[in-house]
Order: C-alpha cells, then structure tokens, then sequence
C-alpha cells in the first residue's frame, strides 16, 4: 500500500528504435550539410590558391590547372556521401530489411509447408506398410486373421475428423448407425480416442493400443502396444471394427476389407486431425445413402460403404 509506485517507461521499444532511427538519419543528413558548405569553401580556396596567390601555377594536367582536378575529385567523394545518405541508407535501412526478411520467411514458410504435405503423405505410406507386415506376420504364422476387418469413420469433405481430440461436429443419426454397426463387436482405436469417451461404450469390447507399458484403463478393456497385437487381441470376432482415430486410421487402412463412411458434406479448416485419402484404384463404392441437413443435423451427410477391390 504505501510502496513507491514503480516508474515505468510508457515508450515501448518499437518506438524507441523509430526514435533512434530518425536520430541516426538527422545526424547523417547533418553531416552531409557539413561536407557541402566545407567542400563549396575548400573550393573556393583551391581557386583563389591557384589563380590569385599563384600556388602550382605551372602545374597543369593535359592543358587544365591541377585546382580543377581537386574539385572535380572532392566532388566526385561528396556525391559518393550524398548517395550513401539518400540511397543507400534509404534502401538499405532498417524497413528495407525488414521487408527483404519477410519475403525471406514467406518464401521459407511456403517451402515448409510443401515438405509438410510431402511427410504427411509420406507417413502415412510408412505407417501402413508397418502395419500390413505385422498383421501379415501374425495372419501367416497363427492363421488368425479376422474375417472381415471395417473401418468406421465419419469424416468432412477434406476428410477433416476431428480437433482438439474431439469431434467437430454431432449427427445423432451418426452415432445411432455406429452403435448399431458396431453392437457386440470388437473396436480398435487408439489411445487419443479412448481418451475423447467419457467412459467405454456399453456392449462393445474395446481394445485400446498405445506404446505405453502401463497404461491404466477401466476393467473389461483391453489395452495393446502394437496394431498387430489389437488385431491378434479381437480374432474371435468375425467383424472387428477400427473406430480411429487418425494415426490408427493410416495404419488400418492396407488392411482393412471394408470402410463405412459417414461423408458429412461440408469442410471443417480449423480440424487438426484427417482421414487418408480413398484411393479410387483400391477401392469401390457398394453403397451410399444420403441423409439432409434437418433440426437435429447441422450438415447434410452420405452414409457410403466401400469394398477392397
Ligand atoms: N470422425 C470420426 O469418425 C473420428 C473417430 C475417431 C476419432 N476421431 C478423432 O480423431 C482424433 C484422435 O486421433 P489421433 O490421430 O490424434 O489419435 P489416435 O489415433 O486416436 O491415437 C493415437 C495414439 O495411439 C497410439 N498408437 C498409434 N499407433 C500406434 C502403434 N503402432 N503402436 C502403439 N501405439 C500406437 C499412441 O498412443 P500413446 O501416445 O499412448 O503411445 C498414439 O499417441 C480426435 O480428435 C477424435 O475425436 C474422429
């Protein structure tokens, strides 16, 4: 209460630097006035000490007196300062930096996200390779593979599925075909979803996978360190399903036989997780319906099964 109030500066440091640089430039600008008045004086000196006072009067150079020279010298360095103050200090300034600094970080930020794209693709090639093997491994030595192996998703036109390991959107339509879809069966996901539950869904076995040795879960789920382990954990069933969500999508997708898709028709750009891209060469449409947008449904969606070709 009776502390001294603090004495804070109110001028911030960008003004402070635009202070500092007007200072600088006054200064130039002063100092190249100098030099005009000191050169028009030198030169009237260097004329009078030649013509009036007769100093090197004998001395000429093709013809011309050696003053001439002088001046001619001393005016070329004073256009040299003239030019070093109007335009290359102009051009070269602190602005002129820090626009060439921000075409610079453009140019970067565009290159980063390119090579971005070109990982995620990447990535996702890898991922699924590295889950096809395991699952091979373990289909040809055990012979356990499931029969039929969905991935349900319910993705936006971008293939948006989620942000901030959430949904993005609710369509209880949706959710009312996931539950009957997926009743009684195995479902696969990772452990960012089973994480977006408030509590595992009732009647569905569920296996979890992380790379977590100790990962604690509630009794009755079943917790994996690998996606060939969560395939090997549900052979028993006939129909297991992979319910995401997008690091677990890429890595079922080489093995996955079928896909139901809810495509819900409208772009989500703030999502930060995706589905990988339906290839068309793999995969055939076998079913869609559609469903409009209506007071329980924001977006209008498509119900759409694909079959492995
Ligand atoms: N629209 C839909 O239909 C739908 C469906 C499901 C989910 N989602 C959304 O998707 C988002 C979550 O997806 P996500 O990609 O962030 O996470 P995720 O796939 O659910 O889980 C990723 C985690 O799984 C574990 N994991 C992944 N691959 C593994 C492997 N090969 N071996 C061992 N563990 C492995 C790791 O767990 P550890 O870090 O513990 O090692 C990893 O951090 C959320 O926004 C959710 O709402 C949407």
């Amino acid at each position: 209460m009776f502390s001294k109030k603090k004495q804070t500066s109110t001028i911030d440091k960008d003004q402070l630097e635009l202070i500092e640089n007007a200072q600088k430039r006054i200064k130039q600008k002063k100092r190249l006035y100098i030099h005009f008045v000191v050169f028009l004086i030198g030169a009237i000196f260097l004329i009078i000490a030649n013509t009036v006072l007769g100093i090197g009067k004998d001395f000429t150079i093709a013809g011309i007196n050696w003053f001439v020279y002088a001046i001619l010298a001393w005016l070329f360095l004073f256009l040299y300062h003239f030019i070093n103050v109007f335009i290359t200090n102009k051009f070269m300034g602190k602005d002129w930096e820090k626009q060439q600094l921000d075409k610079l970080v453009t140019k970067q930020e565009q290159r980063i996200d390119k090579l971005k794209n070109n990982f995620l693709k990447e990535e996702t090639k890898i991922a699924q390779t590295q889950a096809y093997n395991e699952a091979k491994a373990i289909s040809t030595s055990d012979k356990k593979k499931a029969t039929e192996l969905t991935i349900i998703v319910a993705a936006g036109e971008r293939n948006a599925i989620g942000k901030d390991n959430d949904l993005i959107w609710h369509l209880s339509d949706d959710l009312k075909r996931f539950k009957k879809l997926t009743n009684g069966h195995h479902i696969i996901m990772g452990r960012k979803t089973f994480e977006s539950f408030p509590k595992p869904l009732p009647n569905r076995t569920h296996i979890v996978i992380t790379r977590q040795s100790d990962y604690q879960v509630p009794e009755g789920v079943i917790v994996v360190n690998s996606f060939a382990d969560a395939l090997d954990a549900a052979h028993k069933d006939d129909n297991p399903f992979i319910i995401g969500g997008g690091e677990i999508y890429k890595q079922a997708m080489a093995l996955a036989d079928k896909l139901e898709i809810t495509r819900v028709h409208a772009t989500f750009e703030d999502a930060d997780t995706f589905f990988p891209e339906i290839d068309s060469s793999k995969w055939k449409e076998v079913n869609r319906t559609t469903h409009d947008a209506d007071d329980k449904h924001a977006h209008a969606f498509s119900f759409i099964t694909y079959e492995k070709k």
